[in-house]
């Protein structure tokens, strides 16, 4: 295990400067992930920038969630993006998804990590939180449910449908997928995140082609679940998804019990979660990793999604020795792609790169199963942050900053977690 990095710099001026990012971030109820590259209200963006707000003004973190279930649809999913106010600087915008929710909307949903965090909004003044808790819990039960009928595999393990829905675009663990979608009936469109950040560092063509085929295929079948998940050329079973949901539905039952709120079936939910996170085992790599449910074939990814075991609940001691060869490749934090696998590329995007809040939820999912690399991942995190900057994710060989600037999950983790000393 290599050293962790010389802790010599003071970084005593970035709680402000987070604190900065997060207010011009605001559009008012809702904050855009960054200015320009995304200028809308993203799911699990929305739930990271609440925890960050919470650190400094509790009403507006609360007020973070409640406006991203302001876009919940009928059947209970939460969209990942919620198209407010129209903004013809991002592609895909509504036009292109033909949503009918209450909110114009994306019609596929991200990792549901706002479950937990609302618990722990209440966890912070349990009192002035309590109404508002209560208020939410049936909209976040619902959520939950939805994931276990439309995106639950035979197996047990929950799915994606689409890239974006994991929130990990471009990871080599869709690449079995997308390989057997023929988009040459996509037609033209004109990409716009290649206009604010460096073609080097976003998804390629072959992606984009696939990830807008994905969506005017949905689109043409009304977003109905059924008929989109039956015959979908693109179901993979996702680490990212089931780890994540599992914390929600764990969180959200104990918070449920404490708040004597009604949570139903939830214990039963959280057991078949429990048992069906086995199925995301690869017995031939010995870790967690993603695979194509149509074909059974797995990624063989290592990835930042493997090692969310923990914050889901395991105790997965086998994954701790995977921990340590990726800290030992990759010294500026938890990277997207194992830097020994063929396929990582440093600064694209999920297939490489370090990010922060991904480090966070792996190192505080370490720390809290007695796994005591998670603080080494802390420590990395605040490193690469505190030197780097508040972007959007990090070259984890050299800490280079990559991809959007001014970032509200990167300042949300500092706030919440990474800048945190002791
Ligand atoms: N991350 C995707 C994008 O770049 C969508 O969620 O647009």
């Amino acid at each position: 295990m290599t050293e962790t990095l010389a802790a010599a710099d003071d970084f005593s001026d970035r709680d402000a400067a987070a604190r900065d990012i997060l207010t011009q971030n605001d559009r008012g109820g809702y904050t855009v992930p960054t200015d320009g590259l995304y200028p809308y209200q993203w799911n699990w963006d929305s739930a990271f920038a609440s925890l960050g707000f919470a650190e400094f003004d509790l009403n507006r973190a609360w007020q973070e969630i409640e406006t991203l279930f302001s876009g919940q649809w009928d059947n209970g999913m939460v969209p990942h993006i919620i198209f407010h106010k129209p903004d013809p600087g991002y592609f895909p915008g509504p036009d292109v998804w033909g949503c009918k929710g209450p909110i114009a909307s994306s019609g596929i949903t991200q990792p549901p990590v706002a479950l937990s965090f609302a618990t722990r909004l209440l966890a912070a003044d349990p009192e002035a939180g309590a109404a508002r808790f209560a208020a939410l819990y049936p909209k976040m039960r619902k959520w939950a449910e939805w994931f276990l009928k439309w995106r639950r595999d035979e197996k047990g393990a929950i799915f994606v449908i689409h890239p974006w829905e994991s929130g990990r675009d471009n990871a080599p663990d869709w690449d079995d997928a997308m390989s057997g979608i023929d988009p040459q009936d996509v037609g033209y469109y004109e990409r716009r995140d290649t206009q604010h950040v460096d073609a080097s560092m976003r998804p390629t063509k072959y992606d984009y082609d696939r990830y807008i085929w994905l969506v005017q295929r949905a689109k043409a079948l009304d977003w109905d679940d059924a008929k989109v998940t039956e015959g979908n050329p693109f179901r993979v079973a996702d680490p990212t998804m089931h780890f994540i949901l599992m914390r929600g539905l764990r969180d959200l039952l104990a918070a449920g019990e404490a708040q004597d709120l009604d949570t139903g079936d939830m214990a039963t939910q959280l057991a078949e979660l429990e048992a069906g996170a086995d199925a995301l085992w690869n017995p031939g790599m010995g870790y967690y990793d993603s695979y194509n449910c149509n074909n059974g074939i797995w990624s063989n990814a290592l990835s930042n999604a493997s090692f969310l075991c923990w914050f889901g609940g395991l105790d997965a001691p086998h994954m701790e020795q995977h921990l340590v060869r990726v800290l030992d490749a990759a010294p500026y934090g938890v990277p997207s792609l194992a830097p020994f696998d063929p396929r990582f590329d440093a600064k694209r995007y999920w297939r490489g790169p370090t990010w922060g809040m991904m480090n966070m939820m792996i190192g505080e999912g370490a720390s809290e199963r007695g796994v005591a690399l998670g603080e080494e991942v802390r420590k990395r995190t605040r490193e690469v942050i505190g030197r780097y900057g508040f972007v959007e994710y990090f070259d984890p060989m050299t800490g280079a900053a990559a991809g959007g600037k001014a970032f509200t999950w990167t300042a949300a983790v500092w706030l919440a977690w990474a800048g945190k000393e002791g």
